[in-house]
């Protein structure tokens, strides 16, 4: 972030109090904070007592090992019973869970409490039937269709863990995964629907497992839902290992005892980028997890759920849809929306319709997709109904302030509040958020850190920054929901996240942040060789080895470029191989298409330049720094610890001869 925009951002002056109806029958008030600041795991034994468990914890937190916390130690529990049998048992299944809206116009289903459960068991039947126990790992590659919200039910049910693989990701991308987790199963379906087109998954998981097979693993079965009816060609079936969904699962029992499980159990595990080339598979377990996210999103959303209808737009292959589709909200008996299709298809309002239709009251989104909405223009949800709306949330990067006024004003009239919601992959729960009946909202800020979580902005030295000054954001306590490891990689999980600030047992999350002066957090970006483009995280690294992978390329350097809608966009700078001459008149085009290959769609660099010489120090390393600057545009900065400081000169001339590179 330029230091433009960090004056601005520590100028912005306006902010807007809880409306006096929220703030009067809010889920959680101030009282909250003094309790959490008095007694901790005290605070977190109460919101854990919101769930079901078959047998009490002993103890709240175990920290005696850090940084490998347990949380609920000796309790059990099962995380598909607390969000989905419970509600049943309370009478309450009659209630609908997910209103299902697909993209094909008029594909849409109404599932109750009493229907997820009766699908979910019946799954969880038949992942047993395939041979899946406890602790086996179960990969699911669906499109936004209920069926992938019964899958992962349905393997928390019988406590396989299941690492949801984003849909749009390649087939390397997932063979990776299925590779690095060891998934006995892949749950996926024939294809999916995107802009009134049906496109394959099939295939990708065909091409995946054949893959993990020539590293040596084998995966056993893969489970197809049919959504698409699409040909899955000659080869596109295999006896031995493939099975359809309603073959094993419409004819399995709906009677299935739900196991209790360890607190402890890992419930899933999301592979995220991180600042090498290999993403890192998160773990995250079951008591704690289940505690950190219904107890977030009944205070950061105010749900009531007898009368809400709650939306996250956010696909189920990220950790949002995890815990804020899946976990939080169905622990918590929500009525929520869910739809299979993009914002655009097949019409621009398609969200506001969906709202409007639903009464949606709480709406939960990303700031890219409200830049987006800006840019189409107002018009378009001015046609719509929105007065059922009550609260809007944001989360995957900051909200700026353009975006948070045009986001209060066109779709919450001017009336509803906005939580700002800052957390990661890793911390499983929101960690930074106005509460909506006690916080005033900034534009741009993500306020106060939640009760019962520690968070601080430090300088190099780990000691925390006086108001009005940034540094690093750190969390300084555990919380219920944070990672407990690395899948297989407990000193990767130590070296990332616990050896910045090593002294003082701080959590290093990787973003910059300031303190406002009144001491209001203001997140900054990443701080690490990470991007955040329409708020997925991509690693610069991940994008340079596909880059490296192809034939044609000796060299490359990846960076984070300003984008007015997605925040940031990939850049990339390439120097070809002696061999590839000039690499011929398609090469962007050949480049981009290969990154979308190895890793997936939103991997696609929008620029690519190819260039001589990259700028390196000397001791070799790429100074990114000024790639940045080229990329967005600016007269490039400092060259003299370059190794050869004409360098810069030569890519700044192909950089004015490449205009018409951007796609
Ligand atoms: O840089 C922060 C940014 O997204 C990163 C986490 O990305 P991921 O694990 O993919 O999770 C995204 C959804 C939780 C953070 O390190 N980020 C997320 N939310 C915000 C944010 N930055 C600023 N403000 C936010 N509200």
């Amino acid at each position: 972030m330029s230091e433009e925009t960090l004056s601005n951002l520590s100028r912005e002056d306006r902010s807007f109090e809880p409306p006096a109806d929220l703030a009067a029958s809010a889920n959680v008030t101030a009282e909250a904070y003094d309790r959490a600041a008095a007694d901790r795991d005290g605070f977190w034994a109460e919101a854990a007592e919101r769930l079901d468990w078959s047998q009490k914890w002993d103890r709240v937190l175990d920290w005696d090992d850090p940084p490998f916390a347990k949380w609920f130690v000796g309790g059990k529990l099962n995380a598909a019973h607390n969000c989905v049998d419970r509600h049943v048992e309370a009478g309450n299944g009659d209630k609908v869970a997910i209103h299902w809206v697909g993209e094909p116009a008029d594909d849409k289903r109404t599932i109750t409490y009493s229907d997820l459960k009766d699908e979910v068991c019946r799954a969880a039947n038949a992942l047993l039937s395939l041979g899946v126990q406890a602790g086996d790992r179960v990969a699911i590659y669906m499109p936004m269709i209920p069926e992938t919200v019964v899958a992962m039910l349905a393997c928390a049910r019988i406590g396989a863990p299941h690492t949801v693989v984003f849909g749009g990701f390649s087939s390397d991308a997932l063979a990776s995964r299925l590779v690095d987790c060891e998934a006995k199963v892949v749950i996926t379906s024939d294809g999916g629907y995107r802009r009134g087109a049906a496109s394959g998954l099939k295939p990708a998981v065909d091409e995946a497992r054949a893959k993990a097979a020539g590293e040596g693993f084998d995966v056993e079965h893969v489970l197809v839902v049919r959504r698409t009816g699409q040909d899955l060609g000659e080869n596109g079936w295999d006896d031995g290992v493939d099975v359809w969904w309603h073959d094993v699962v419409d004819s399995a029992s709906a009677e299935h005892e739900a196991e209790a499980f360890d607190a402890e159990h890992p419930l899933y595990v999301m592979y995220t980028s991180g600042t090498t080339g290999k993403p890192k598979g998160i773990l995250h377990t079951t008591g704690g997890y289940l505690v950190g996210t219904s107890y977030t999103h009944n205070a950061v959303f105010d749900l009531k759920p007898e009368t809400d209808v709650y939306w996250c737009t956010a696909d189920v292959g990220w950790v949002t849809g995890h815990s804020y589709m899946v976990y939080g909200p169905l622990a918590n008996g929500a009525t929520q929306v869910m739809y299979e299709g993009t914002p655009d298809a097949p019409h621009k309002g398609r969200w506001w319709e969906i709202i409007q239709d639903y009464k949606v009251t709480i709406f939960y989104t990303a700031p890219t997709a409200i830049r987006t909405f800006m840019k189409q223009g107002r018009e378009i949800p001015d046609g719509f109904d929105l007065s059922s709306l009550r609260l809007l949330g944001s989360v995957g990067e900051s909200i700026n302030p353009e975006a948070y006024m045009w986001y209060r004003e066109v779709i919450g009239g001017d009336r509803c509040p906005i939580v700002d919601t800052w957390w990661q992959t890793e911390t499983g729960q929101i960690m930074i958020s106005p509460l909506p009946g006690v916080t005033a909202g900034k534009p741009g800020s993500a306020m106060t850190p939640m009760p019962g979580v520690e968070a601080d902005v430090v300088n190099d030295d780990g000691e925390s920054v006086p108001n009005g000054s940034g540094g690093y954001l750190v969390l300084k306590q555990p919380w219920p929901a944070m990672l407990r490891t690395l899948w297989g990689d407990d000193e990767r999980f130590k070296d990332t996240y616990w050896s910045r600030f090593k002294k003082q047992g701080f959590y290093f999350a990787g973003d910059g942040a300031k303190k406002d002066d009144d001491g209001d957090i203001w997140l900054l970006g990443r701080v690490d060789d990470v991007m955040n483009v329409s708020g997925h995280r991509l690693s610069t690294t991940e994008i340079e080895s596909a880059l490296v992978s192809h034939p044609k390329v000796a060299e490359a350097a990846v960076v984070g470029a300003a984008d007015e809608t997605t925040g940031q966009a990939v850049c990339a700078f390439v120097i070809l191989r002696d061999s590839a001459g000039d690499g011929g008149e398609d090469i962007v085009e050949e480049l981009r298409r290969h990154v979308q290959k190895e890793i997936g769609a939103i991997a696609k660099p929008r620029q690519i330049m190819v260039v001589p010489e990259l700028p390196k120090t000397r001791s070799g390393k790429i100074m990114r720094r000024l790639l940045k600057d080229i990329a967005e545009h600016r007269e490039v900065g400092d060259v003299t610890t370059l190794a050869d400081s004409t360098v810069m000169d030569l890519i700044s001339k192909k950089e004015g001869s490449a205009a018409g590179d951007e796609a």
